[in-house]
């Protein structure tokens, strides 16, 4: 038993933040952040929340799936702003979707990697034989946690959500996952309150992502690298059988750098942080929403998926789509 990609989604929020829109909010310049990150403009939600959002891509992704909502009895969640502390936003999605056929609904919290750790979740659930069609979800509205004063953090980040439809097959889609983490970085990269933790920091809307940029960019460029072999020799590849890769967008310039490993030309390599900035745990499925709807990605070739985030975090899928 094998499970397959047959369907996928992506949702934008309508409001559009350019460069130029944040050149009068902090000091910064259109020129510096498209050198540096590639970024051109990200998208904001005006109030919609993350299993909103998810809603619009997961129905998008049904429907190229050709299946209904009740089909569906898994639903795995990656995001890092959730909308509630709880229900889990897999559970609120699921209401979303009025799906009421008792299915397991769940959130991952793996930051950027969100979307991979879900996948490899969903595609064990499937191989093992619990779930037969799961819905496997990467949303965010990272807007609410952007410290909108600080210009080393503002101008990466933007909301989003993609989606895919996984089902069981005879044949192999998911050729294999690979997820990791190190717990030890949490000072380079974090939300600086939660529950447990600063609380009242939390409550006074002063809870912010913090990264110290030029760290986590090594660390991630080293890192992307060594999973790139690791899924290559884990699966007899040669980086010539890769037809696309489609990294999570959190800076061009890393993004360049894990396809220069790959030897993969830049036509190969699924591009959004232009149009999307760094959107977590969306950014991997909206990418591949993206290429697949306008046609770059066809069935039968080999992606490469690969992700980094905070924790740290990361992780790849290869996948025969
Ligand atoms: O998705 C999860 C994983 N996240 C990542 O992978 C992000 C990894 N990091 C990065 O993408 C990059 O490090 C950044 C885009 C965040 C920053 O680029 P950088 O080339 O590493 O810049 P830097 O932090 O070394 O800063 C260089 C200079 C500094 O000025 P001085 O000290 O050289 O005078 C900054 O103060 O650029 C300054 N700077 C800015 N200038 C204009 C920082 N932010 C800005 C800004 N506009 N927005």
């Amino acid at each position: 038993m094998f499970s397959k990609i047959i369907g996928t989604g992506g949702y934008l929020p309508e409001k559009v933040l350019s460069n130029h829109d944040l050149e009068k909010m902090v000091d910064t310049s259109h020129q510096w952040i498209v050198e540096r990150t590639g970024i051109h403009q990200r998208h904001i939600t005006e109030g919609q929340t993350t299993s909103e959002l998810a809603e619009k891509a997961a129905r998008q992704a049904l429907e190229m799936a050709n299946k209904t909502p009740d089909d569906i009895d898994l639903i795995i969640f990656a995001t890092t702003t959730p909308d509630l502390v709880f229900p889990s936003s897999a559970c609120l999605l699921q209401r979303r979707l009025g799906i009421k056929n008792g299915g397991a609904a769940f959130d991952i919290q793996a930051v950027c990697t969100g979307f991979v750790y879900a996948l490899a979740t969903a595609d064990k659930f499937i191989r093992s034989g619990s779930s037969k069609c799961a819905l496997v979800v990467g949303a965010e509205t990272l807007s609410n946690i952007v410290d909108w004063s600080d210009r080393s953090t503002c101008i990466l980040f933007g909301d989003g959500a993609g989606v895919v439809v996984l089902e069981a097959t005879d044949e192999p889609g998911i050729l294999s996952t690979h997820i990791h983490a190190d717990g030890s970085y949490e000072d380079l990269l974090k939300v600086n309150a939660g529950i447990s933790q600063d609380y009242q920091r939390l409550k006074e809307g002063e809870a912010f992502i913090q990264m110290k940029g030029n760290e986590v960019f090594k660390v991630a460029v080293n890192t992307l690298g060594r999973i790139v072999d690791e899924t290559l020799a884990a699966n007899n590849m040669q980086r010539d059988d890769i037809d696309w890769l489609v990294p999570h967008q959190a800076n061009i310039r890393i993004i360049n750098a894990t396809a220069k490993k790959l030897k993969l030309p830049t036509e190969n390599v699924v591009v959004t942080v232009d149009q999307h900035g760094n959107t977590s745990g969306a950014s991997i499925p909206l990418a591949l929403d993206t290429a697949v709807r306008d046609g770059r990605i066809k069935k039968g070739e080999t992606l490469l998926l690969e992700g980094f985030g905070g924790g740290f975090t990361w992780g790849s899928a290869l996948i025969r789509f």
